[in-house]
């Protein structure tokens, strides 16, 4: 294994894998050297370009904390993270599509009754967010829950707050007898992945915008059925047709109607004009 060529060191390399115990390490690392290899010698890398490349992933690592995950950020924006997704959850017709779960899931949210209101006094339009979850046969599933996330009307999480210790624009509700859920919340606006750290670089190199647009996040989970992560989107959102994150999905995209101030779906009156978005989930048995 001496005087490696252009032409050899591939082969080379992969030779090394010869001793590696785990069938699935060795064929995914395999892949691995044979894609990367392939890449270099596609686009005739300078010595520059690699170091560019080994500085960017050194910040890309420095940038994460318990806070942000910039690697995952970065497999966002690549399509990564949907493709993983894809792959990984192919459903049946008619089931809830699966979309990328994003970095501001947060555990333990609170509990709520049905309609309890998520947003508090987090700036934004009022919302009620109402339907059923069901079975792709629409049987209704009681016991069903909801966790549910947003942003505020002003495009920041909870989370982002400086501080962000107070918990606001998420809950956990569980569905009544007939699968029904219901909360209020205030309609959520598109907003930009952060772009302060070495992937907001890359998305300007690449000439595109780092706007998502408006959603709600949802994961769904039931007994014996499939856990579904997901997202309301608002429908006429300007940016449905280039996701930073390449995560819309046609299923997922919601009207939010308009209405003037008057009786509401949780059986009380708004002062105020509010929107409503109603929307069934169907889950898949285990
Ligand atoms: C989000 O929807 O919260 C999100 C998803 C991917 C990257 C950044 C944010
Ligand atoms: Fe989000």
């Amino acid at each position: 294994m001496r005087n490696l060529t252009e032409g050899n060191l591939t082969e080379a390399v992969l030779a090394k894998l010869e001793g590696a115990a785990d069938a699935r390490f060795k064929e995914i690392m395999g892949s691995l050297i044979r894609h990367l290899h392939g890449f270099i010698r596609e686009v005739d890398l300078t010595e520059r370009e690699w170091l560019t490349a080994i500085q960017f992933l050194t910040a890309t690592g420095k940038k994460c904390d318990d806070k942000r995950q910039e690697f995952i950020l970065l497999s966002d924006t690549l399509g990564v993270s949907m493709l993983v997704d894809a792959i990984n959850h192919r459903k049946p017709g008619g089931a809830t599509e699966t979309t990328v779960l994003g970095p501001f899931y947060v555990s333990g949210a609170n509990e709520m009754p049905m309609w309890a209101d998520i947003a508090g006094d987090a700036p934004g339009e009022p919302a009620y967010v109402s339907g059923r979850v069901l079975d792709v046969d629409g049987k209704p599933i009681a016991g069903a829950v909801l966790d549910v996330w947003q942003t505020d009307g002003e495009g920041y999480y909870d989370v982002q707050r400086p501080g962000g210790n107070e918990q606001y624009a998420r809950g956990k509700f569980t569905t009544v007898a007939d699968g029904r859920y219901g909360f209020k919340t205030i309609k959520p606006v598109s907003y930009p992945v952060p772009t302060d750290g070495p992937v907001g670089k890359m998305l300007l190199g690449m000439g595109r915008h780092p706007y998502r647009p408006a959603h709600v996040h949802v994961i769904a989970t039931a007994p014996g059925y499939d856990r579904v992560a997901t997202h309301l989107f608002v429908e006429g959102d300007e940016y449905l047709d280039s996701d930073a994150v390449f995560g819309v999905k046609h299923s997922l995209v919601v009207e939010f109607k308009d209405h003037p101030a008057g009786p509401t779906p949780d059986g009380k009156k708004s002062a105020t004009p509010f929107c409503t978005a109603g929307f069934d989930f169907k889950l898949v048995r285990s």
